[in-house]
């Protein structure tokens, strides 16, 4: 028998839907929020009122898409959290509202395993899935995480940030530079065209499998404020190597950290995800890297990088399959580790 999932995504400023049936993707709706850009950052109550004029277009669209109703729907999953409260409540209770009225099963899925597991989700391009156990390098705007990843229910994280996320050492770098939010593509851009070796920034020198961004932010600032004041044209003439020199500084501690991790556990198989996983420098170092050491890499795919409700499809299939579902007198979390 076939199993139809209706996924539902709200933990930030993605209002997101998608239909997955057997692990095959039938369609996947993302309406991005376009309030947050002239603010610099997500606001959250405007997020969360976004998401409430958003959700039942997104579901509507996703439905149809789909070319099903809500009726073929066997069990409805959502984020639980990290993420926004505010916004994250929005999610939950249309997602619960619909359960109760169709009365199928509510599945609360974890957000972070649900960029993890992004890698399952089949469609017609998705042809190779990672093996258990894997390595999972995720990277986004709120989190920075080394996973090993021993089935689609048991995570363990092995190193983690101290401070910044690596999305966040991107957008904020680029709101010094007077880039949009989010700055990641921006910069990814803009690098394509600059001097990797322009400037040399400092890195982090942190214990174990652990990460910190906060001093590379610094650092950046400090060496832009100083070659300002000599040259006010500075940002001006060197925008795209600028971008190239921190890109590949948060490449490099993001790949010294997954070679570590490597060989500590001793798995090969190596998979990155999360907004930042979308990085073009950050995904074409990882596959040199791959073929240098026999590592086989999984790079996901770009729609599926950033947040969607796919993942949340996914994810929650995995949670239904093992017979895992969702009291309705459950409440999302701003704060939530991997399971
Ligand atoms: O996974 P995501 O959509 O949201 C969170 O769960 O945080 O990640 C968003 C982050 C932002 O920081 C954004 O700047 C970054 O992903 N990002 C990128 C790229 N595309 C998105 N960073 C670097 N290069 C990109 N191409
Ligand atoms: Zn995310």
């Amino acid at each position: 028998m076939s199993i139809t999932i209706l996924g539902i995504e709200s933990s930030c400023d993605d209002t997101s839907a998608a239909i997955i049936r057997d692990q095959y993707l039938l369609s996947n709706v993302i309406n991005s929020q376009e309030v947050h850009r002239e603010y610099g950052g997500v606001v959250p109550e405007l997020a969360s009122r976004a998401h409430q004029a958003n959700i039942i277009p997104v579901v509507d669209s996703a439905l149809r898409k789909a070319g099903i109703t809500m009726n073929q729907i066997d069990a409805i999953a959502y984020t639980r959290g990290p993420g926004l409260l505010g916004s994250l409540l929005v999610g939950a209770s249309f997602a619960k509202g619909a359960a109760l009225a169709l009365g199928i099963p509510l599945v609360s899925v974890n957000h972070l395993q649900g960029h993890v597991l992004s890698h399952f989700i089949k469609d017609e391009l998705n042809l190779s899935q990672p093996i258990f156990p894997f390595l999972c390098l995720l990277v986004s705007g709120g989190h920075t995480q080394l996973i090993v990843v021993k089935s689609p229910l048991e995570m363990e994280i092995v190193g983690q940030t101290i401070d910044d996320a690596a999305g966040e050492a991107f957008d904020k770098c680029a709101k010094i530079m007077g880039l949009p939010y989010p700055g990641g593509p921006v910069i990814d851009k803009l690098a394509k065209d600059g001097n990797s070796n322009f400037i040399a920034f400092s890195k982090p020198n942190i214990p174990d499998l652990n990460f910190s961004f906060s001093g590379l932010k610094t650092s950046f600032l400090y060496s832009l404020r100083d070659r300002m004041t000599e040259d006010s044209s500075f940002l001006n003439n060197h925008l795209p190597d600028l971008c190239a020199s921190l890109q590949s500084t948060i490449i490099e501690i993001l790949l010294s950290k997954l070679k570590l991790a490597v060989k500590r556990y001793n798995i090969k198989d190596v998979a990155i995800a999360g907004g930042v996983s979308a990085n073009s420098g950050l995904r074409s170092a990882l596959e040199q890297l791959g073929a240098e050491r026999g590592w086989r890499v999984y790079l996901p795919q770009i729609r599926y990088t950033t947040d969607n409700a796919a993942m949340i499809a996914i994810t929650g299939y995995f949670s239904f399959l093992a017979g895992k579902t969702t009291p309705l007198d459950e409440a999302p979390l701003a704060r939530l580790p991997l399971p």
